[in-house]
């Protein structure tokens, strides 16, 4: 029963045993009534922990594949006892689907679900703050005034007037590009998913900020592309580091979130994003430049007040960095937007920035999924771009997010308990914090839930899974009331479990 596991994979080990241990009794090498080794002894044959063997062991029981029998062992069911029953679904799903962490998604949702709790955990905008009455108007402006229909079919890469408008959008934000180098997505995730379609082989290299945007990790080990962390700092990712990661590695893309990042809300200053595009260009790879959160720029702590600058309604909006794209013309970046983040998700529009011809390629993946962007979803948005109200109306939600920022940043000063430690974004939605040492977020996170607070724990964008000592807190879906008696609940509950954990043997 010869068996190689591949410990450079992103494959897990246990799964790569069951992938081989299946393999081998569907294809009858391993016959019916064989008798696999105890756990132990395949543990110390393959150098890997028993609960490797076990979990694995226990996945081809499930499947109907293994059984074992009290003080005989465990041995290969004849496949005539697979007949029937329940679907086998682990054999039924795809490999491509198996590598994705569907506890990922779950932990979400955990996080997420906590009706009543004041939440700081989802990752989108308070409903209230969408705009209602602007998208009523803009649509009936859109429908009524629009030469063609919006049940029109549209081209695959968007309507031609619509990536016009983008065109100009980002020439104004420092991308000088014309309407060929924009496409219009389902949103910014679907420029991800058809990036990582066009790009990436199994076993490629691809370089991340050591915590980043989970679907990005999931789309890129659903992929099998070893996905690799550099490490990141309150100035985003390390990019001093960069040169050895790629010499190292040879990745073949770096996926970025430079500005106002998810999850840590750190930007990156010029002089990194320079280092960054001039490394990867040095080394012939490819930047994703994923950028939902860079027009909501809110700059430092407003000085006389956040109250006074809501009222006197002057925005005063700091200047925005330049995208990583708007600072080569070689094409080695791709850049993604979406209006999820700044009007509402529910649109399902993003836009994608690159040269035509990775566009035509993107497009011509795209057809075997989507067609195109919804076209009344299109409509809105060249309403919303071409009368210049959405400009408006992101000045306005800075005004109002930046409030919030400074409400979370003021009550963190005055109830967080020793040794807790946090950041000042700059813009975006999140606040990164760093835990009390010891404490574990995904154990505070049920006493936090119990006590009616939630947020993102740090280990669900975490690279290898390890980062217990942080979580992430929206500080723009709670509205500004609940953002003080929330953080001050967050807090005693971080000192209560502390105590907890102390007074039980220190166990966290
Ligand atoms: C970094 C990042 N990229 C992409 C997205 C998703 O954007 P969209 O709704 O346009 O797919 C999000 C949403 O949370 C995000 O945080």
């Amino acid at each position: 029963m010869p068996i190689m596991l591949n410990r450079h994979s992103s494959v897990p080990l246990y799964r790569q045993l069951v992938n081989a241990l299946r393999e081998d009794i569907v294809s009858g090498a391993l016959a019916a009534n064989y008798k696999l080794p105890p756990e132990r002894e395949l543990a110390e044959r393959l150098g890997v922990n028993r609960a490797t063997v076990l979990q694995a062991y226990q996945q081809l029981k499930s499947e109907g594949l293994i059984a074992s029998h009290v003080g005989r062992g465990t041995f290969v069911c004849a496949s005539d006892d697979r007949q029937g029953g329940a679907p086998p679904w682990q054999i039924l799903f795809s490999d491509y689907s198996n590598r994705f962490t569907y506890h990922d998604i779950a932990a979400a949702d955990q996080a997420q679900r906590a009706p009543n709790a004041i939440d700081f955990a989802t990752g989108s905008q308070n409903p209230a703050d969408i705009p209602d009455d602007l998208l009523r108007d803009v649509s009936i402006r859109a429908f009524e005034s629009a030469d063609f229909h919006g049940t029109q079919e549209s081209p695959i890469e968007g309507f031609p007037q619509l990536r016009e408008l983008l065109a100009d959008h980002m020439t104004r934000r420092g991308v000088r590009c014309d309407a060929d180098n924009v496409m219009v997505l389902s949103g910014a995730e679907q420029g991800l998913d058809l990036c990582v379609r066009a790009f990436v082989n199994p076993g490629d290299c691809v370089l991340v900020e050591q915590s980043t945007f989970f679907p990005a990790l999931q789309a890129f080990r659903s992929a099998d592309a070893r996905v690799i962390g550099v490490p990141i700092d309150e100035h985003g990712m390390r990019t001093d580091l960069l040169d050895g990661y790629c010499k190292r590695f040879h990745p073949k893309l770096i996926f970025t979130i430079p500005t106002f990042q998810n999850p840590s809300g750190a930007t990156m200053p010029l002089h990194r994003r320079r280092e960054l595009v001039e490394t990867a260009m040095r080394y012939q790879c490819l930047v994703i430049e994923d950028d939902p959160y860079g027009e909501l720029c809110y700059g430092e702590r407003l000085a006389e007040g956040p109250t006074d600058a809501l009222a006197s309604g002057k925005p005063r909006r700091p200047r925005e960095l330049t995208p990583l794209k708007g600072m080569e013309n070689a094409g080695y970046v791709i850049y993604l937007s979406t209006f999820s983040k700044t009007v509402t998700p529910g649109l399902r529009t993003g836009w994608l920035v690159a040269d035509s011809h990775v566009i035509a390629r993107i497009a011509a993946l795209r057809r075997m999924i989507d067609q195109h962007t919804s076209s009344s979803s299109q409509l809105i948005c060249m309403e919303l771009l071409s009368s210049g109200r959405i400009g408006r109306h992101i000045g306005r939600l800075c005004e109002i997010y930046g409030h919030r920022r400074d409400l979370m940043l003021d009550a963190l000063h005055r109830y967080a308990p020793e040794g807790m430690r946090w950041n000042t974004p700059l813009g975006g939605y999140y606040l990164w914090a760093r835990l009390p040492d010891g404490l574990r977020a995904a154990r505070l996170l049920d006493d936090a839930r119990h006590a009616g607070v939630t947020f993102m724990p740090g280990d669900m964008f975490a690279v290898d899974e390890d980062d217990s000592s942080h979580i992430r807190l929206n500080f723009v879906r709670p509205d500004s009331r609940q953002i003080e008696p929330g953080i001050r609940l967050l807090c005693d509950t971080i000192a209560e479990t502390e105590q907890s954990a102390d007074g039980h043997g220190g166990e966290r």
